[in-house]
Parts: structure tokens; sequence; C-alpha cells
């Protein structure tokens, strides 16, 4: 059993990224510059965006967090988000979801102009990756694709089940497991909270991809021997014994399922540094995309 090591691999990706920066530094070039807007207290989310702002740093990036209050309107996010579109010194930004009731998700990632869109959220982009064209793959998909590339981990013809159909993670890694090339070319199930005899699917599957938020959902009589497992699940579980009161629990029952796997990602340590990576390098590339 191998372990997909999603911090080490972050980390050989940031070193890469940072190296590019050096680069640019020493020509004298401006240096990529992601922004990021969060909107309310959510503490999860105020992690996230911190820990991203984090690595904007370690690698030489410009950084600027813009915090929004929790009764913030619609209207009021549109015109941050309008002057970061017309702002030059931004190269990326996204922002941070899940957002407050009032505000309506689908005309704030409609309104993101999609050559500064680096979670690859915005519809055009998204049907530019459907459609296999060059674009900003989301992070997190993009992630996973990465550690299965670095692991040389064989997609082509497996039995690839998704679990979880959101825009952010399922979705988009039902068509990148499905697509020509590699990591791809594998078939694709998705499945989703109607989804019927799911043991009987999951059983079947070469590889699993799980980004369903249910701690410890999938179990070793869910899988059979030799199963790659990439568990997306970031679940806050109280937890008194850590210091924060809480700890950080995946989708897999890790314990048990690690000893049919042939390769596993752990909770933490796994997917989760990898999408804040792939950021990054959304970020460096729509930096090389600008001075174009
Ligand atoms: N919330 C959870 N994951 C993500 C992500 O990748 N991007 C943004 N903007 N919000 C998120």
């Amino acid at each position: 059993m191998t372990i997909l090591d999603g911090k080490k691999v972050s980390n050989d990706i940031k070193d890469e990224i940072a190296a590019e920066v050096k680069k640019m530094q020493d020509k004298g070039e401006k240096v990529p510059h992601l922004a990021a807007i969060i909107v309310g207290n959510d503490g999860a989310s105020l992690t996230y965006v911190g820990s991203k702002v984090k690595a904007c740093e370690r690698v030489g990036f410009e950084s600027t967090l813009v915090q929004m209050s929790n009764t913030t309107s619609e209207i009021e996010l549109l015109e941050k988000i309008k002057e970061l579109n017309e702002n030059p010194e931004i190269d990326g930004f996204i922002v941070q979801l899940p957002l407050p009731k009032q505000i309506n998700e689908q005309k704030v990632l409609l309104a993101v102009n999609p050559d500064k869109d680096v979670d690859g959220f915005h519809p055009t982009n998204f049907g530019k990756m459907a459609l296999d064209m060059s674009t900003f793959i989301p992070a997190t998909p993009f992630g996973i694709l990465e550690l299965l590339d670095r692991y040389g981990v064989e997609t082509k013809g497996k039995h690839t089940v998704v679990i979880g159909r959101s825009h952010i993670v399922g979705r988009p890694m039902s068509i990148l497991m499905g697509r020509k090339g590699f990591p791809g070319n594998s078939t694709v199930t998705l499945t989703h909270s109607h989804t019927k005899n799911i043991t009987q699917i999951t059983s079947q599957a070469d590889i699993i991809i799980s980004a369903l938020g249910v701690p410890n959902f999938l179990k070793a009589e869910m899988v059979k021997d030799d199963v790659v497992v990439i568990d997306v699940g970031i679940t806050r579980v109280i937890d008194e014994s850590r210091p924060r009161g809480y700890k950080i629990v995946g989708d897999v029952d890790f314990a048990n399922v690690s000893k049919k796997a042939s390769y596993i990602t752990p909770v933490p340590g796994g997917v989760g540094p990898m999408t804040i990576a792939m950021l990054l390098k959304n970020t460096l590339l729509a930096r090389e995309q600008h001075k174009l």
C-alpha cells in the first residue's frame, strides 16, 4: 500500500512555483498576485483562506485578502468583484464558498472575469474544461489529477467511482477522469444521495474518489482489494483532546480501508494541501497569460 502524500507533493509543487517566481523577479517582471474575497466569519472558510494567503507568501506571490461582513449585500459583493476584475495588479482571484444566504452564488460566479477565475468555476471555464480546451481546472480536481500523475497511478480502462456531485469536486472530477488522456480514459460512475445500492457500485471500483463530507462513510466491506482511494472529505469533528477542540476527519475509514488499498490519500495531508498548491499553479498560469 502506498500513501499518496499530498503534503510532500504540494511542497514539491510550491518549490517549483517559487523557482518560477524567482526567475520573474530576476528579470524584473511583476510577480503573480492572488486575491481572495471572504464574506462572513465561518471558521473553516477563514482557515482555508488564511492557508491560501500563507501559501502565496511561501512562493513569493503578492496576495490580497478582502474580508466582508456576514451582512454584505449581493450588490456590494458584485461591486467588489468588478473592482478586482478591473484592477490590472490582480492576476487572479477567488470568492470563497459557501456564501451567506442573501447572496446568489450563481450571479457571483458569473460576475468573475473568466481570465481571472483561478477557481475555474465560471461557466466559460467549466465548459472549456468539459470540451478538453486549455483553461483553469478547479483546484481540488486538478490536485487529484496531479497526485495520480506524480505517483504514476494507472487510470486508463479503469472503473472510477466518484461519490458526490458537487460543482466544486464531484462533477468536474467525473468529467476529468473520463476524458481522453492521462490521468483519464477511465469509465466513470457518478454516485450521489439518490444512488441505490452504493456498496454494489463501490465494490466494483478500481478507483474511488469520495467527496461526500460524511465521516468514515467508506468502509472496508465496500471496496475490493487493490483499490485506489482518494478521500476529499474534510469534516470537523469535536475532539476536546486537541488544542483547537476539533479534528479533521475524512470520508474514508482509513484504518481498515488502507489494509485493502493499493494507493490511498490520508486526511489530513492528502488532497487538502494539493488544492492550495493547484490554486497557486492556476494563478501562475493567469499571470503568464496576462503577459501575452
Ligand atoms: N470552498 C470550498 N472549496 C473551495 C474552493 O476550492 N474555492 C472556493 N472559492 N471556495 C471553496
